[in-house]
């Protein structure tokens, strides 16, 4: 059979394929580090379990509507309006699979082949596949010094094809937290060029020091009449196997995507959705906790990797650490560093490349603290059989 062209052009996720590799090495019975990570590492909190199980034991697992169960909109909505400052409605909200999904949704809702899309690098992984898979093309822009934000970049990469901009406020891989001006100013360029932004908030609660993370649909009406808000359970409630997110847009978009969700999956899975809504509801203490564990083990790691002389972006949020390896790195690139750390140290890290940034490399701390210790001296000792170029 010949695949798709849309198929064929699709990478695999690096780190996914990461992921795997660095899992078969540890089946092999190999001690591995999986600093590839990108999920936490403590169970979701126990009312969400507890919600979860209570609706499988009820027997009512059947479908909900297809943009997800009235009730869960509305604590989304409800949700939204408190941490975002402006009021959501029920029906501005859909819930996805996932925030993948949610951003895919988006996607094939607003733009057609021909559409540019701005994505600000280095960005996740999936942002530029996903714009593949919508049928637009993405406009890759290079950062500022240090993995900043660039917004005279960003204004530069602007044609009249430009249909839209994607930001991730606190960013994967760098962890960083857009400040405010540099988000008036995504909302400014937006107004200037009649585009939409697409914020990924999926790192939100996950911001440990600093101002927090400001959605740019707080900014005013003419801004929240042009953002797509994508959020969902997966980082700081520890759910990712759930598979639950959402968008929260303007309610000509939610319905569009309404259409798509309804004929493409249906609605997205009922015990998750109850899981999730419970989550909302009672905002778990484990959370709290899990900001604080996280904030030490950032702390100990950014200190280890400046004792290694490495250039690292401070990571505000999120929970990764991203540093410059350049002078560490061959004709192989990052790609061939990391392949190398696993095969020699059994530690998976993601390259750069997968980002847009193929001088660094991506190290996630949602390890306890041994680990972590323990993680650095490998790469330690990795980086002295490397000498620098
Ligand atoms: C920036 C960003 N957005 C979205 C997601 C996807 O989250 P979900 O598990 O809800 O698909 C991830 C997961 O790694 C992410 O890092």
């Amino acid at each position: 059979m010949r695949t798709s062209r849309r198929a064929s052009e699709i990478s695999l996720s690096l780190t996914l394929a990461l992921d795997a590799r660095a899992k078969e090495l540890a089946r092999e019975g190999r001690d591995v580090i999986n600093m590839a990570v990108g999920e936490l590492d403590v169970p979701a909190p126990a009312a969400v379990r507890e919600a979860a199980t209570r609706r499988i034991e009820s027997g009512d697992v059947r479908y909900t509507p297809a943009p997800g169960a009235h009730e869960v909109r509305e604590t989304i909505a409800a949700h939204l309006s408190k941490t975002r400052g402006t009021p959501f409605a029920p029906e501005e909200v859909v819930v996805c699979h996932s925030a993948k999904h949610a951003l895919t949704n988006t996607m094939l809702a607003l733009v057609e082949s021909g559409d540019e899309v701005l994505v600000p690098l280095p960005a996740w992984v999936s942002y530029v596949e996903i714009v593949k898979v919508s049928g637009a093309t993405p406009v890759q822009v290079p950062p500022g010094p240090g993995c900043t934000y660039d917004a005279s970049a960003l204004a530069a990469a602007v044609t009249p094809r430009t249909r839209g901009i994607m930001i991730n406020s606190p960013c994967n891989p760098s962890g960083y937290v857009m400040t405010r001006a540099e988000t008036e100013a995504v909302v400014a360029l937006a107004a200037e060029h009649d585009l939409w932004i697409l914020s990924d908030e999926i790192y939100r609660r996950l911001v440990y020091e600093g101002e927090p993370a400001i959605s740019p649909a707080s900014l005013g009406d003419e801004a929240r009449a042009r953002t797509v808000i994508v959020d969902g359970a997966s980082k700081a409630f520890a759910m990712t196997g759930y598979r639950i997110g959402y968008l929260a847009a303007p309610v000509d978009v939610a319905k569009a995507v309404t259409r798509l969700q309804s004929q493409m999956t249906g609605a997205p899975n009922t015990i998750s959705q109850v899981a999730f809504r419970r989550a909302l509801e009672e905002e778990p203490p484990e959370v709290a906790d899990v900001v604080t564990e996280l904030d030490r083990r950032r702390r100990f790691l950014i200190g280890e990797l400046k004792r290694l002389g490495l250039e690292t972006p401070e990571p505000r949020g999120a929970f990764y650490a991203f540093p410059n390896v350049a002078r560490y790195l061959d004709e192989r690139g990052a790609v061939g560093f990391c392949e190398d750390l696993l095969e020699a140290e059994n530690l998976a890290l993601v390259p750069g490349t997968a980002f847009g940034a193929p001088e660094h490399v991506r190290m996630s701390y949602s390890l306890d603290l041994e680990t972590i210790g323990n993680a650095v001296e490998r790469f330690e000792r990795f980086l002295g059989t490397r000498g620098s170029a």
